[in-house]
C-alpha cells in the first residue's frame, strides 16, 4: 500500500511518501521567519503553508520511486493544531484524493507522535509508554495497540516546550528558545541553581510547568535586577533544563513501572533535548526499561509519522475513509 501524507498543523509544511511502512521521502519545510515575532503567528503560518504545500508535495513524490498515480491513499493531519494551517493541508489533501479517486485518512497529530517510536523501531512491541513532549503538549500515554491507547498523565498548564521557550525569552534568547537553552546548558553546571520541580513527588503522572516559569521570573528579578549576566547564562540554562528534564523522566519511568511496561518512547519537538535523552535512558535502563527516541526528522512535526499511522489504520479499521466532508479541529492544542 502506497501512501502520500501531508502535515501542516503548526509551522512545518511536510509531505511524505510511504510504501507500506517504508518511508521513501519525508520532506519538511520549517517556517523560521516566526522567530522575529517571538512565536508562531497563526495567520502568517497558514499563508506560508499555502505558498509551499504544492511544492513540498511534488518534491515528496518526485524524490520517491513512486508516481502520483500509484498512490493508494492520502493521509492528512486533521487535528489538533492552528485552524488555518490545518485547513490548508486538509483541503489540499481532500482535493488530491478526489482527483485521484482514493480514500482520505484523517489523522490526529498527537497520535502521529505517539506511534513515531514504531516508525523508528519496527521491533517495538505493545504495550509501551509514550511521552509526547512538544511546544503544545506534554502527556504520557499507555499504548496498547495501533487502535488502543489511553492518556495516563498530562500537563495541568504549560507544555514543557512552552516552558523552555518562555524561560528563554526571559533571558533574551530568540524563539524557539528550547534548542538554545540546550546548547548553552552544555557549558553550564546544572547544580548551580535549585529550581522547583512541580508535582514531582505527587502520586499521579501529571505535570505542571507554569510555576517553574514564574519562580524563574522572580528569581531573576530578585538576584539579577539588571538582567542575567552573559557569563551566568550557561549555569542558569543547565539548571532550568535539569529541573524540566528531572520531572519529565521521573514521571515517565514511574508510568512504565506502574503499568509494568518495558519500553518508553519519547516523541515531539522537546525529545531533541540532549539532557532529556541522556537522563531518560540512564533512569529507565537502571530499571531494565528500554528507551526509544525517534531520529530528529521523526521527532519534529513531520508527515512520515502521519502516513505511518494511516497505513496501520487502513490495515486494521473497517472504515471506508471516503468521507471528504470531515471538518478540521483546533481542539486541545494549547495557545502559546
Ligand atoms: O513538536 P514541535 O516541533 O512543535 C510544536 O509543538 O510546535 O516542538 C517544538 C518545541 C519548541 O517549544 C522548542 O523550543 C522545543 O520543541 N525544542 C526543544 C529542543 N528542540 C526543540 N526544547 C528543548 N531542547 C531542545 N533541544
Amino acid at each position: 500500500m502506497k501512501i502520500l501524507a501531508i502535515e501542516s498543523s503548526c509551522d512545518e509544511t511536510s509531505a511524505s511518501v510511504l510504501d507500506g511502512t517504508r518511508v521513501c521521502t519525508n520532506i519538511i519545510a520549517s517556517q523560521y521567519f516566526h522567530a522575529k515575532y517571538g512565536g508562531v503567528i497563526p495567520e502568517l503560518a497558514s499563508r506560508a503553508h499555502l505558498r509551499s504545500v504544492f511544492e513540498i508535495v511534488n518534491r515528496a513524490i518526485e524524490e520517491s520511486d513512486i508516481k502520483m498515480e500509484q498512490i493508494d491513499a492520502i493521509a492528512v493531519t486533521k487535528e489538533p493544531g492552528l485552524i488555518g494551517s490545518l485547513i490548508v493541508g486538509s483541503n489540499f489533501a481532500k482535493g488530491l484524493a478526489l482527483r485521484l479517486g482514493k480514500p482520505i485518512v484523517p489523522i490526529n497529530h498527537i497520535e502521529g507522535h505517539i506511534y513515531s517510536g514504531c516508525l523508528q523501531d519496527e521491533s517495538l512491541n505493545f504495550p509501551f509508554i509514550s511521552l509526547v513532549v512538544s511546544g503544545g503538549n506534554t502527556s504520557i500515554f499507555l499504548v496498547k495497540s495501533y487502535m488502543n491507547y489511553e492518556v495516563i498523565g498530562s500537563t495541568k498548564d504549560d507544555a514543557a516546550g512552552e516552558a523552555f521557550d518562555k524561560i528563554a525569552k526571559l533571558i533574551g534568547l530568540p524563539y524557539p528558545g528550547g534548542p538554545l537553552i540546550d546548547k548553552l546548558a552544555k557549558e553550564g553546571n546544572p547544580n548551580t541553581f535549585n529550581f522547583p520541580r512541580p508535582m514531582i513527588h505527587d502520586d499521579n503522572l501529571d505535570f505542571s510547568f507554569s510555576g517553574l516559569k514564574t519562580s524563574v521570573r522572580y528569581f531573576i528579578h530578585k538576584q539579577f535586577s539588571n538582567g542575567l549576566p552573559e557569563e551566568t547564562k550557561p549555569d542558569f540554562c543547565a539548571s532550568v533544563q535539569e529541573a524540566i528534564c528531572d520531572v519529565l523522566t521521573v514521571k515517565t519511568v514511574k508510568a512504565a513501572l506502574k503499568h509494568k511496561v518495558n519500553n518508553i518512547v519519547v516523541a515531539g519537538g522537546v525529545s531533541a533535548n540532549s539532557r532529556l535523552r541522556t537522563l531518560m535512558s540512564e533512569r529507565a535502563n537502571k530499571k531494565g526499561i528500554n528507551v526509544v527516541v525517534p531520529k530528529m526528522s521523526y521527532c519534529m512535526d513531520n508527515a512520515a509519522m502521519i502516513g505511518f499511522l494511516a497505513y496501520h489504520k487502513l490495515l486494521e479499521s473497517q472504515d471506508s475513509f471516503f468521507d471528504f466532508t470531515y471538518q478540521v479541529s483546533a481542539s486541545s492544542l494549547r495557545a502559546r
